[in-house]
């Protein structure tokens, strides 16, 4: 029996291969149920005790061999597979697009920047916190506790993993515990906004299950809901480049303001086209009131001296008005013809 010379006729085959499926045939023929090997190892049984000691332990080390080769083999052509994959499907994703959208900026981008530029001339600053929330920002410290109807009209995304309380973290369903985070950081008087992306458990034309929002909060002595009227009414008229803007403020109710209104503006269809401004229909844009004296208080401020109010604006619902968009899910398609008719170029900015 020449085990030499099956080791080197095998090793040849397996340094051979150039695929998983060649190895494997490989294997089968080598230590397969007729494999050559398996078949020497069958014909011990016709040799003499002593023979079968010798050339057993000596077949059973080629076995052992043959078989660590092949499985060395196996993860290096897996290896050269992914590379090989990894070459051909690679993507610069650095690379210029083609002509037609270069440089184009989303339309929600341009609202962010139109909405800090605004805000920003009014003496706001930006501030930012995270999208995955704990309970306390996002619901508890905003005056939403446990089994409040109010989580009810959130349909929050929540996370398997617990925070300090015990609680699952949640997606932020609003940019409103931002407001919390800030007061806790800062010392009024405080003015910021906070731009960002904010998450519910909806989708269709007009919802989507990432959405964005700019919440606004103005703490100092004497801010007053004529003051929050006037800002907001001069936000929408330099956002929508609208003078002449016809709006109404409802009373509402939120938990973290008291008392809380809703802001419409008016628009009527001419040419089967939405004007904004005038007319007697009316789209609800914001929500905003008085910061509740209980959030100020789980913020430490001093409420015999502070007070302010607060804002919270759907951005992808002004971009569309703005714009004449109607499916909010195209903004999140990723199409390239819808950014190429859509988007901004610098030019623009
Ligand atoms: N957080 C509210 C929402 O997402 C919006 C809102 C309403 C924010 C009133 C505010 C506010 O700051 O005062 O539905």
């Amino acid at each position: 029996m020449d085990i030499k010379k099956v080791l080197n006729e095998v090793t040849k085959e397996i340094e051979q291969s150039s695929s998983q499926q060649e190895l494997q045939n490989v294997k089968v023929a080598y230590l397969g149920k007729k494999g050559k090997i398996t078949e020497l190892l069958k014909s011990l049984k016709d040799l003499s005790l002593e023979e079968k000691k010798s050339s057993g332990s000596k077949l059973n080390l080629l076995r052992i061999e043959v078989d660590n080769l092949i499985k060395d083999k196996f993860n290096d052509l897996k290896i050269e597979e992914i590379n090989s994959k990894l070459k051909n499907e690679y993507l610069d994703i650095s690379f210029p697009p083609p002509n037609s959208i270069a440089s184009k900026a989303h339309p929600i981008s341009k609202t962010f920047d139109e909405v800090i530029t605004i805000f920003g001339s009014m003496g706001y600053s930006v501030a930012e916190g995270p999208d995955i929330e704990t309970d306390f920002f996002n619901f508890s410290a905003l005056n939403i506790p446990e089994n409040h109807p109010a989580r009810e009209m959130q349909d929050t995304f929540y996370i398997d993993d617990k925070d300090k309380e015990g609680k699952p973290y949640v997606l932020r369903t609003h940019t409103s515990p931002v407001q919390i985070r800030t007061l806790l950081n800062q010392k009024p008087p405080v003015k910021i906004i906070a731009p960002g992306r904010t998450y519910r458990c909806d989708s269709d034309s007009t919802h989507s299950p990432m959405f964005h929002q700019v919440e606004g909060l103005f703490i100092n002595e004497n801010a007053n809901m004529g003051d929050l009227k006037g800002t907001l009414i001069e936000f929408c008229k330099q956002f929508f480049n609208v003078q002449n803007l016809k709006v109404r403020f409802r009373p509402s109710y939120f938990p973290f303001t008291e008392p809380s209104a809703e802001m419409d503006i008016a628009y009527e269809i001419v040419d089967n086209k939405i004007q904004l401004g005038q007319g007697d229909r009316w789209l609800e844009i914001l929500g905003c009131g008085m910061v509740n004296p209980i959030v100020l208080e789980n913020c430490n401020v001093d409420t015999n001296i502070y007070q302010g109010f607060a804002f919270g604006v759907g951005l992808d619902r002004i971009t569309m008005l703005k714009y004449g968009l109607t499916d909010i899910r195209s903004f999140f398609s990723g199409n390239l013809n819808w950014i190429a008719s859509n988007g901004f170029t610098i030019g623009d900015f």
